[in-house]
Formats: structure tokens, sequence, C-alpha cells
């Protein structure tokens, strides 16, 4: 009999997609979830068996992970990630899983032994990926780029709507931002038939870079309004974010560096791995745009 796919962080962005990819696919699938609400309970409700318990907490991983061979690791940007990354790969070390799929950052590829980056969370995922390379596991890193679902959308949704602009600090950087349900169609895929990508380091970009005023063109066209990106100064920008409390430290440190990055033109990045895994080119700004248009013009 099959063995369940455990999806991890499983009521979260990328995981309940992947969960409903795979049950759609016909995989059985296995979430762990913090706690039972109307999240877990729409993942029950497509047949998905649930597990609640914390990453940190080893009991609950041993039932999460017992019985399964293929396991996806991801969970909410935290100062515990690499605890939680630890303690779910030396129980699945234990229970000898065939594959341990990780999710980290495409920017772990710009780093090493002596240079990292100014997030926080950026360290742990570099940090996470060694420790998880030491392990000994059937391991595979997936690397997405910025999500568009994160400065695109939540970010940015409330200025489209109200003055038709994108207000980030990004300057003339170029970005490729990827929407999240291509980084969990790919994380689904790999899951499904994991043994040719084991050992294997994926990075995943939307289908072009390019800099903001080519971004918010992308806008324009799909919100038939005309959408201009004003480049705000930096600090101005990471203190509202501050103050308006939607966001705890670590994330905040987290998303001001990844944008003074964007500045620096460091997300001009480019690959074509979305496409190679999963046979489909992933979603790009006019597209994701056009799924998401009621949110940018009511936000509902
Ligand atoms: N956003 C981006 O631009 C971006 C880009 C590249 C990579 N990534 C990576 O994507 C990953 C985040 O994926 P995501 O967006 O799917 O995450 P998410 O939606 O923010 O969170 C996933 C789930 O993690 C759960 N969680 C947090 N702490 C936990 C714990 N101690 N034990 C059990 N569950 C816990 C949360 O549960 P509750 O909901 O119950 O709190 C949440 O549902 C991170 O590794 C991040 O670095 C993100």
């Amino acid at each position: 009999m099959q063995s369940p796919i455990l999806i991890t962080g499983a009521a979260g962005t990328i995981g309940h997609v992947a969960c409903k990819l795979l049950v759609e696919r016909g995989s059985k699938v296995r979430a762990l979830v913090r706690s039972e609400d109307a999240r877990s309970a729409k993942l029950a409700s497509l047949g998905v068996e649930i597990v609640v318990g914390d990453l940190l907490d080893l009991h609950a991983m041993h039932r999460a992970v017992e019985g399964c061979e293929r396991v996806y690791f991801g969970m909410a940007v935290s100062p515990s990630y690499l605890e939680a990354t630890v303690n779910a790969a030396a129980v699945a070390k234990h229970h000898k899983v065939s594959a341990f799929v990780n999710i980290s950052q495409m920017t772990a590829s710009q780093m090493s032994i002596n240079s990292t980056t100014d997030s926080p969370q950026q360290k742990l995922h570099w940090l996470a990926e060694q420790a998880l390379n030491w392990s000994g596991l059937p391991v595979v890193h997936v690397r997405p780029t910025a999500f568009l679902d994160t400065f695109f959308l939540r970010l940015s949704a409330s200025s489209i709507r109200d003055h038709g602009q994108i207000r980030l600090p990004f300057g003339n950087g170029k970005t490729s931002p990827i929407a999240s349900e291509d980084v969990a169609r790919v994380i689904a895929t790999i899951l499904e038939n994991p043994g040719p990508h084991i050992g294997k380091i994926y990075e995943l970009t939307g289908p072009r870079s390019q800099d903001m005023n080519g971004v918010a063109e992308e806008f324009s066209k799909a919100l038939g309004d005309p959408i201009t990106y004003v480049n705000v100064p930096w600090e101005p920008w990471r203190k509202q974010l501050e103050n308006s409390g939607r966001l705890p430290r670590h994330a905040l440190s987290h998303l001001a560096t990844m944008a003074l990055l964007k500045q620096q033109n460091r997300y001009d990045r480019l690959t074509s791995d979305v496409e190679k895994i999963t046979g489909k080119p992933p979603l790009g700004v006019y597209d994701f745009v056009l799924r998401h248009a009621g949110f940018y013009m009511t936000g509902g």
C-alpha cells in the first residue's frame, strides 16, 4: 500500500497547495498543522490525513513522520527555523525516509562560509542547508526567489487599489518574482517521484527578470488601469511596515533586507527550473495579477 507523503506547514501558502495538488493527482497525503481550524478542516475535506503538532516537538514529529517515506519540510519564517529543520531531519533520518524536500531561498546560492546577508532568515536557511547536507538524508533543496504573493500582493494591494501605485524601495533593481502556486507545483512534482531529484538544488524564478517599471506595465495591462512604480526611500518604508504591526521583528528584518538586496540588483536572476521539472512555464506578473484581480480591485 502507498505510504502517505508528509507535508509540513500544511495550513500555509505552499503547504496547502502542495497537499491539494498531490491529492488531486492520486497521492495519499498527511498534513502537519499547528492547530485544528478552518484551514485544516478544508484539507481534511480533500481527503488529507491531519496530524496536529509543532515542528519543534520531537514527539509530534515522530507521529507525523512515522509511516511516511517522503517528506516536504517548510514552515513560516521564524527565529526557530534551524531548530525546526534539524528536529524534523533527525526524526526523518530515524524513520529512514527516502526523500526530504527542503524549501530554502535563492539567495542561499550567493552565500558562503564567509558571506551571508543581513537577513536572519536567509542565514538560517543557509545553515539549515548545510546541516541537511551533512545529515546523509536524501535531500532535495528547492530555492525559490521572492514570491509574487508577498511584496506584490499582500504588501502592495492597498496602494495599488487606492493610488494606482506600487510603492516599494527596489530602486532600479531587476526582479523575477514567482507565484507561490508554481513553487508548490514544483514541490508536489518532486514528491511524486523523488528518485531523479535526490541531491539536486533547484532555483525557481518567474518567466522574466525586469525592473519595476516593467512589472508596473504588466500590472497596468492586467488591471486595465495605469499602475506606476514609485521608488520609495527604504528607511521610511521599513519604519511604516514596522509601525503597522503586521510583522514580527524577525520577518520584518528579513523583508527589509530583501528590499535592500533588490536595490543592489541581487534578485536579477532567471532559471527555467519550473518548466524543466513540471513541464509547464511559471506564471508571469500579468497572469498572476489577472488571477488576483478581485483582491487588487476590491480587497475581496
Ligand atoms: N515569501 C517569499 O517570498 C519566499 C521566497 C522564497 C522562499 N520562501 C520560503 O518559503 C517558506 C515559507 O513557506 P510558506 O509561505 O508556505 O509558509 P507560511 O504560509 O508563512 O507558513 C507555513 C506554516 O508554518 C506553520 N508553522 C510555523 N511555525 C510552526 C511550528 N513551530 N510548528 C508547526 N508549524 C509551524 C504555520 O502554522 P500557523 O499558520 O498555524 O501559524 C504556517 O501555516 C519559508 O521557508 C520561506 O523562507 C518564501
